[in-house]
């Protein structure tokens, strides 16, 4: 599940690199992709497990993933057909994702390998 966790940090960076250096539109949309597929695949992946939490907790942490799944999906407003990408708009975002995920895997997915 670790090594998952990084993989979709090292995607988040990916993405981030790709705004400073070009923000060609393809690609930022195609990683967009990649970051949204991925991360649909591991908390499906993260869920198999949720038998070991209590039912609230378990309730709490599908909504956490919903969430975010949803403001990744958000993304694509910023990456609109025929207008230049807002930039800084953007890394913002990201940065909140990068922030938020990093709080769920230490305050949520912590407690799912503890149980382990
Ligand atoms: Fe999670
Ligand atoms: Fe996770």
């Amino acid at each position: 599940m670790d090594e998952q966790h990084q993989q979709l940090f090292e995607q988040l960076n990916r993405l981030w690199a790709l705004l400073i250096e070009n923000h060609n539109r393809n690609e930022v949309i195609a990683l967009v992709e990649a970051l949204q597929d991925q991360t649909r695949a591991h908390f499906q992946h993260e869920e198999q497990s949720f038998h070991l939490l209590e039912e609230k907790e378990a309730m709490l942490h599908r909504l956490h993933h919903k969430h975010l799944l949803e403001t990744i999906q958000g993304l694509y407003q910023f990456i609109p057909p025929n207008e230049p990408i807002p930039v800084h708009c953007t890394m913002d975002r990201l940065q909140e994702i990068a922030e938020w995920y990093q709080s769920h895997v230490l305050h949520g997915d912590s407690k799912l390998l503890i149980r382990r």
